[in-house]
Protein backbone atom coordinates (compact mmCIF):
# COMPACT_ATOMS: atom_id res chain seq x y z
CA UNK A 1 0.00 0.00 0.00
CA UNK A 2 1.03 3.19 -1.02
CA UNK A 3 0.88 6.40 1.80
CA UNK A 4 0.71 9.36 -0.63
CA UNK A 5 0.34 12.36 2.37
CA UNK A 6 -1.58 10.50 4.65
CA UNK A 7 -3.81 8.46 2.38
CA UNK A 8 -3.50 5.01 1.97
CA UNK A 9 -3.67 3.97 -1.87
CA UNK A 10 -3.93 0.82 -2.98
CA UNK A 11 -4.43 -0.03 -6.71
CA UNK A 12 -6.08 -3.59 -7.15
CA UNK A 13 -6.16 -6.16 -9.99
CA UNK A 14 -9.54 -5.72 -10.93
CA UNK A 15 -13.08 -4.98 -10.31
CA UNK A 16 -13.82 -7.76 -7.75
CA UNK A 17 -10.85 -7.44 -5.70
CA UNK A 18 -11.45 -3.64 -5.22
CA UNK A 19 -14.42 -4.38 -4.06
CA UNK A 20 -13.64 -6.77 -1.21
CA UNK A 21 -10.60 -5.08 -0.82
CA UNK A 22 -13.13 -1.71 0.67
CA UNK A 23 -15.48 -3.94 1.98
CA UNK A 24 -13.08 -5.74 4.11
CA UNK A 25 -11.91 -2.13 5.30
CA UNK A 26 -15.74 -1.30 6.27
CA UNK A 27 -16.15 -4.88 8.11
CA UNK A 28 -12.79 -4.11 10.17
CA UNK A 29 -13.91 -0.68 11.14
CA UNK A 30 -17.85 -1.39 11.88
CA UNK A 31 -16.25 -4.76 14.20
CA UNK A 32 -14.01 -2.01 15.78
CA UNK A 33 -16.92 0.37 16.81
CA UNK A 34 -20.08 -1.97 16.78
CA UNK A 35 -22.58 1.38 17.15
CA UNK A 36 -21.37 3.38 13.84
CA UNK A 37 -22.84 5.89 11.67
CA UNK A 38 -22.54 4.68 8.00
CA UNK A 39 -22.80 6.43 4.91
CA UNK A 40 -22.74 4.59 1.72
CA UNK A 41 -22.73 5.56 -1.85
CA UNK A 42 -25.01 4.53 -4.12
CA UNK A 43 -23.95 4.34 -8.34
CA UNK A 44 -22.45 1.64 -10.15
CA UNK A 45 -18.90 1.87 -8.20
CA UNK A 46 -20.41 -0.09 -4.70
CA UNK A 47 -22.80 -2.72 -5.87
CA UNK A 48 -19.53 -5.60 -5.75
CA UNK A 49 -18.60 -4.04 -2.03
CA UNK A 50 -22.86 -3.89 -0.93
CA UNK A 51 -22.70 -7.73 -2.33
CA UNK A 52 -19.62 -8.43 -0.15
CA UNK A 53 -21.21 -6.96 2.79
CA UNK A 54 -24.22 -8.47 3.01
CA UNK A 55 -22.57 -11.64 2.10
CA UNK A 56 -19.72 -11.38 5.32
CA UNK A 57 -23.23 -10.24 7.25
CA UNK A 58 -24.84 -13.65 6.48
CA UNK A 59 -21.87 -15.29 7.44
CA UNK A 60 -21.77 -13.72 10.76
CA UNK A 61 -18.33 -11.83 10.11
CA UNK A 62 -20.26 -8.54 10.50
CA UNK A 63 -23.02 -7.30 12.36
CA UNK A 64 -24.87 -4.21 11.36
CA UNK A 65 -27.55 -4.47 13.92
CA UNK A 66 -26.19 -1.53 16.06
CA UNK A 67 -25.22 0.62 13.31
CA UNK A 68 -27.63 3.23 12.00
CA UNK A 69 -27.18 4.98 8.72
CA UNK A 70 -27.19 8.30 6.79
CA UNK A 71 -27.99 9.09 3.25
CA UNK A 72 -25.08 10.46 1.05
CA UNK A 73 -26.84 12.42 -1.69
CA UNK A 74 -29.61 12.61 -4.11
CA UNK A 75 -30.87 14.20 -7.35
CA UNK A 76 -33.68 16.85 -6.32
CA UNK A 77 -37.12 15.99 -7.10
CA UNK A 78 -36.48 12.06 -6.75
CA UNK A 79 -38.38 10.01 -4.15
CA UNK A 80 -37.31 7.42 -2.19
CA UNK A 81 -39.25 4.52 -4.68
CA UNK A 82 -37.69 6.68 -7.78
CA UNK A 83 -35.56 4.59 -10.51
CA UNK A 84 -31.88 6.49 -9.81
CA UNK A 85 -32.48 7.49 -6.30
CA UNK A 86 -30.04 6.69 -4.20
CA UNK A 87 -32.48 5.38 -1.39
CA UNK A 88 -33.57 3.06 -3.87
CA UNK A 89 -30.17 1.30 -4.28
CA UNK A 90 -29.28 1.41 -1.46
CA UNK A 91 -32.87 -0.20 0.00
CA UNK A 92 -32.12 -2.85 -2.44
CA UNK A 93 -28.75 -3.44 -2.27
CA UNK A 94 -28.27 -3.69 1.36
CA UNK A 95 -31.21 -2.92 3.27
CA UNK A 96 -33.87 -5.09 2.15
CA UNK A 97 -31.05 -8.30 1.99
CA UNK A 98 -30.19 -7.33 5.80
CA UNK A 99 -33.58 -6.67 7.06
CA UNK A 100 -32.47 -3.39 8.53
CA UNK A 101 -35.08 -1.44 10.06
CA UNK A 102 -36.21 1.74 9.34
CA UNK A 103 -35.58 3.62 12.94
CA UNK A 104 -31.95 3.06 11.85
CA UNK A 105 -31.73 4.56 8.76
CA UNK A 106 -32.25 8.80 7.90
CA UNK A 107 -31.86 9.68 4.20
CA UNK A 108 -32.68 12.77 1.88
CA UNK A 109 -36.02 13.50 0.88
CA UNK A 110 -35.22 15.18 -2.49
CA UNK A 111 -38.70 15.60 -3.36
CA UNK A 112 -39.37 17.82 -0.43
CA UNK A 113 -40.91 21.19 -0.61
CA UNK A 114 -38.18 22.11 2.02
CA UNK A 115 -35.01 21.59 0.80
CA UNK A 116 -32.79 23.59 3.47
CA UNK A 117 -35.02 21.46 6.17
CA UNK A 118 -33.87 18.59 4.73
CA UNK A 119 -30.04 19.54 5.11
CA UNK A 120 -30.79 20.74 8.40
CA UNK A 121 -32.27 17.07 9.65
CA UNK A 122 -29.12 15.60 7.79
CA UNK A 123 -26.92 17.65 9.86
CA UNK A 124 -28.34 16.98 13.11
CA UNK A 125 -28.46 12.98 12.45
CA UNK A 126 -24.64 13.12 12.07
CA UNK A 127 -24.08 15.58 14.66
CA UNK A 128 -26.15 13.46 17.21
CA UNK A 129 -23.94 10.74 15.94
CA UNK A 130 -20.53 12.52 16.88
CA UNK A 131 -20.26 12.10 12.60
CA UNK A 132 -19.82 9.56 10.36
CA UNK A 133 -17.67 6.84 10.94
CA UNK A 134 -17.24 4.93 8.17
CA UNK A 135 -17.67 6.59 4.81
CA UNK A 136 -17.88 4.84 1.39
CA UNK A 137 -17.44 6.79 -1.92
CA UNK A 138 -17.08 6.55 -5.44
CA UNK A 139 -16.01 9.11 -8.06
CA UNK A 140 -17.47 11.31 -10.54
CA UNK A 141 -15.96 11.12 -13.68
CA UNK A 142 -15.51 14.95 -13.13
CA UNK A 143 -13.62 13.99 -9.65
CA UNK A 144 -16.75 14.94 -7.66
CA UNK A 145 -17.64 13.36 -4.54
CA UNK A 146 -21.17 12.35 -3.74
CA UNK A 147 -22.58 15.81 -5.60
CA UNK A 148 -19.97 18.26 -4.59
CA UNK A 149 -19.07 19.46 -7.70
CA UNK A 150 -16.07 20.86 -9.12
CA UNK A 151 -15.43 23.95 -7.38
CA UNK A 152 -17.52 23.53 -4.71
CA UNK A 153 -16.84 25.63 -0.72
CA UNK A 154 -15.23 22.58 1.01
CA UNK A 155 -16.58 24.17 4.49
CA UNK A 156 -19.71 23.31 3.90
CA UNK A 157 -22.24 20.73 5.46
CA UNK A 158 -25.16 19.41 3.44
CA UNK A 159 -26.60 21.64 1.08
CA UNK A 160 -28.05 22.09 -2.22
CA UNK A 161 -25.88 22.61 -5.62
CA UNK A 162 -26.34 22.86 -8.81
CA UNK A 163 -25.08 19.80 -11.03
CA UNK A 164 -22.05 20.01 -13.44
CA UNK A 165 -22.86 19.24 -17.05
CA UNK A 166 -20.45 16.02 -16.85
CA UNK A 167 -22.80 14.92 -14.27
CA UNK A 168 -25.85 15.58 -15.62
CA UNK A 169 -24.45 13.63 -18.89
CA UNK A 170 -22.86 10.53 -16.94
CA UNK A 171 -25.91 10.71 -14.55
CA UNK A 172 -28.66 9.48 -16.83
CA UNK A 173 -26.80 5.55 -17.00
CA UNK A 174 -29.12 5.42 -13.60
CA UNK A 175 -32.27 5.77 -15.59
CA UNK A 176 -34.25 3.87 -18.08
CA UNK A 177 -35.56 7.42 -19.75
CA UNK A 178 -34.08 10.72 -20.24
CA UNK A 179 -33.74 12.41 -16.75
CA UNK A 180 -34.09 15.91 -16.15
CA UNK A 181 -31.07 16.78 -13.49
CA UNK A 182 -30.44 19.77 -12.51
CA UNK A 183 -29.51 20.37 -8.40
CA UNK A 184 -28.74 17.59 -6.08
CA UNK A 185 -29.16 17.21 -2.66
CA UNK A 186 -25.74 16.42 -0.61
CA UNK A 187 -23.20 16.22 2.42
CA UNK A 188 -20.63 18.41 2.24
CA UNK A 189 -16.71 17.74 2.14
CA UNK A 190 -16.66 18.96 5.55
CA UNK A 191 -18.59 16.17 6.54
CA UNK A 192 -16.75 13.77 4.56
CA UNK A 193 -12.96 15.26 6.01
CA UNK A 194 -14.52 14.73 9.86
CA UNK A 195 -16.17 11.37 9.01
CA UNK A 196 -13.64 8.73 10.76
CA UNK A 197 -12.58 6.72 8.34
CA UNK A 198 -13.22 7.38 4.96
CA UNK A 199 -12.87 4.95 1.88
CA UNK A 200 -12.83 5.82 -1.75
CA UNK A 201 -13.28 3.33 -4.99
CA UNK A 202 -12.54 3.85 -8.45
CA UNK A 203 -12.30 1.43 -11.14
CA UNK A 204 -12.54 1.48 -14.98
CA UNK A 205 -10.55 3.96 -17.50
CA UNK A 206 -12.81 7.11 -17.10
CA UNK A 207 -11.93 7.41 -13.58
CA UNK A 208 -8.28 8.49 -14.72
CA UNK A 209 -8.39 11.76 -14.72
CA UNK A 210 -10.12 12.72 -11.07
CA UNK A 211 -7.44 10.28 -9.80
CA UNK A 212 -5.02 11.16 -11.27
CA UNK A 213 -5.42 14.52 -9.31
CA UNK A 214 -5.65 13.21 -6.49
CA UNK A 215 -2.41 11.85 -6.57
CA UNK A 216 -0.77 14.81 -7.17
CA UNK A 217 -1.18 15.46 -3.31
CA UNK A 218 -2.83 18.56 -3.03
CA UNK A 219 -6.39 19.93 -2.32
CA UNK A 220 -7.16 21.16 -6.20
CA UNK A 221 -11.12 22.42 -5.97
CA UNK A 222 -11.57 21.72 -9.77
CA UNK A 223 -11.23 17.85 -8.77
CA UNK A 224 -13.25 17.30 -5.18
CA UNK A 225 -11.63 14.12 -4.69
CA UNK A 226 -8.37 15.90 -4.30
CA UNK A 227 -9.93 17.45 -1.33
CA UNK A 228 -9.60 14.31 0.28
CA UNK A 229 -5.61 14.56 0.77
CA UNK A 230 -6.32 16.46 3.68
CA UNK A 231 -8.52 13.36 5.36
CA UNK A 232 -6.87 11.83 8.39
CA UNK A 233 -7.85 8.27 7.74
CA UNK A 234 -8.41 7.95 4.12
CA UNK A 235 -8.04 4.71 2.14
CA UNK A 236 -7.97 4.59 -1.83
CA UNK A 237 -8.63 1.41 -3.73
CA UNK A 238 -8.32 1.77 -7.22
CA UNK A 239 -8.44 -1.09 -9.93
CA UNK A 240 -5.82 -1.00 -12.59
CA UNK A 241 -7.50 0.84 -15.06
CA UNK A 242 -8.54 3.62 -13.20
CA UNK A 243 -4.62 3.95 -11.92
CA UNK A 244 -2.93 6.59 -14.06
CA UNK A 245 0.58 5.28 -15.24
CA UNK A 246 2.89 7.15 -15.19
P1 LIG B 1 -20.48 5.53 -10.40
O1 LIG B 1 -20.66 7.00 -9.87
O2 LIG B 1 -20.15 4.67 -9.25
O3 LIG B 1 -21.82 5.17 -11.00
O4 LIG B 1 -19.38 5.56 -11.43
C1 LIG B 1 -19.68 7.55 -9.09
C2 LIG B 1 -20.02 8.97 -8.76
O5 LIG B 1 -20.52 9.70 -9.63
O6 LIG B 1 -19.75 9.38 -7.63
Amino acid sequence: MNEISNIHYQVLNDYDEMSRQAAEKIIEQVNTKPASLVCLAAGGTPTGTLKYLVEAARNKEIDFSQCHFVGLDEFVGLSWEDEGSCYRYINEHFFTPLAIFHDRIHFFKADSDDLQKECEKNDSFIQKHDGIDVLLLGVGVNGHLALNEPYVNRELNSHVINLDETTKRVGQKYFSQEAKLEKGITIGLKQMLEAETTIVIANGEVKKEAISAFLKGEADEKYPVSVLNLHENCYVFVDKEAHPVS
